[in-house]
Order: C-alpha cells, then structure tokens, then sequence
C-alpha cells in the first residue's frame, strides 16, 4: 500500500504579501484555512527573530485555528523559543537564521553545538512536542540529529532543486537519498524541504521512508493564480 507523505503547506509567504504594505491583507491564517480544507496535513510557519514576515499575532491564531497540525519554524532566539514553548505546536523544525539571507539558505550544523541542540530540545520533548531539525543530506548530521534527541531530520531539498543539469541533480539525489535511509536507520522521521515544486517533486516523493514534506514558494506562487485550495491540491495530488 502507498504510504501518504503528508503536505505541509508554508504560508510565510502570504505575510510576506501582506507586510509589504504593513496592512491585514492576505492573511496567512485565512491562507491556512484554505490549504487545510484542499488536504493539506500540517501548516508551517517561520518566525524569525526579526518578524519580517510572520508574526506573533499570526502563530497565536494559528494555533487556535489550525485543526491539522502547526509545524514551527524557528531558530535559537530566546524571544521565539519562549512564544514556542507557550504555543506547544505539535511540531518544532529548528532552522539556521541569517538576517540578510533572502530564505533559509543552507542546514544547521548540528555537530558544531550537539550540546546546545540538545539543551534547546529537552524543553520541547517534555512538553510533548516533537521536535525536526533543518539539514543538509550529509551523514554527520545525520547522525548528531539523532544524538541530540530530535524526532526527526528535515533534509534540506534545495542543491537538489537548484541543480544545474541532469548529472547534477542525479548526484543531489543520490545524496538525499543516502541522508534518508541513514536517518530512517538511526530512528529518525524523515521529512524534506525547500525549493519543491510541481515538477521536481516526483523524485523527491520517492526518498526511502520520506513522511512529510514542506512547501511554501511554489504553492503561495501557483495560488497567486489559481487560488489557495487548487494550488494545493494539485500538489497533494502529485504527492
Ligand atoms: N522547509 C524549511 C525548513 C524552510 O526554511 C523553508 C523555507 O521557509 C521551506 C521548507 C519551504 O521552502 P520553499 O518556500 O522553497 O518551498
């Protein structure tokens, strides 16, 4: 039987429509509605330290409205990790954060601080809420993941999307794939992200044990067009 890879559907964006005029539209928990109704399994949000999109009043009505599951995305800010801890999403995925960076560019090195990792986590796991984190498909990280206590890797999809030509993205997803069965090995969730879309997703659909994926760009685009709920269920058809 094929297993459902559940769709979390990223609605940073619709902020990010609506903060360049600092007004109340689009809403992104209208967004998250919308996606939820056309089969979304999860909505994810970023809250980054500077609030350059999603806000505070945002994730506190997620939080209420959301009847799927709210993904949390957030880095190591003090301020952002007390609203998490009050919030309890179901799910936390810890993202590196740079301010000038346009998106999440690249995994968290989680052997560069196991420690820490782990210090931020425990809080997480005992307030029964699980935790990812962000990665590169690389098999040290992997690995740390599991030694810190995360639920699950989220392995960052985006060399693979960005790849120039076929050998390329061949090799990118040679490593994805490897980075999957180790996690799966190690006991860890596999999730993926960044840079999806409607065309390379049917390969990624296909990483060994892959359970959830998270996908903002290509959706909030293709629902410019065609509307939230159509944007989303043509890719939770291709899922
Ligand atoms: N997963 C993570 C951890 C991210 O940081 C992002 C971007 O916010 C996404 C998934 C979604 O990426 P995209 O917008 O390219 O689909």
């Amino acid at each position: 039987m094929a297993v459902r890879i559940r769709l979390g559907v990223n609605v940073d964006h619709v902020a990010t429509v609506r903060q360049a005029r600092r007004t109340v539209e689009p809403d992104p928990v209208v967004a998250a509605a919308l996606a939820e109704l056309a089969g979304a399994d999860a909505i994810t949000v970023h809250l980054r330290e500077d609030r350059r999109h999603v806000q505070d009043r945002d994730v506190r009505l997620l939080r209420q409205t959301v009847r799927t599951a709210l993904n949390l995305e957030l880095a190591r800010d003090p301020g952002v990790l007390a609203v998490a801890r009050q919030l309890r999403p179901e799910q936390v995925t810890f993202v590196p954060e740079r301010r000038e960076e346009v998106t999440t560019e690249g995994g968290l090195d989680v052997t560069a601080d196991e420690q820490g990792l782990s210090a931020v986590l425990g809080p997480f796991r005992e307030l029964g809420v699980r935790s990812a984190l962000f990665i590169d498909p690389a098999s040290a990280q992997v690995r740390a993941a599991r030694r810190v206590g995360a639920d699950a890797v989220e392995l960052h999809t985006g060399a693979y999307a960005n790849a120039r030509g076929r050998d390329e993205a061949a090799r990118r997803l040679e490593d994805l794939r490897a980075a999957a069965r180790l996690a799966h090995e190690e006991g860890l969730a596999v999730h993926a992200g960044h840079g999806l879309d409607y065309w390379n997703i049917h390969a990624v659909r296909d990483l060994p044990a892959l359970e959830e994926v998270h996908i903002g760009h290509a959706i909030v685009a293709r629902a410019v067009l065609v509307g939230m709920e159509r944007a989303v269920r043509e890719m939770r058809a291709l899922l």
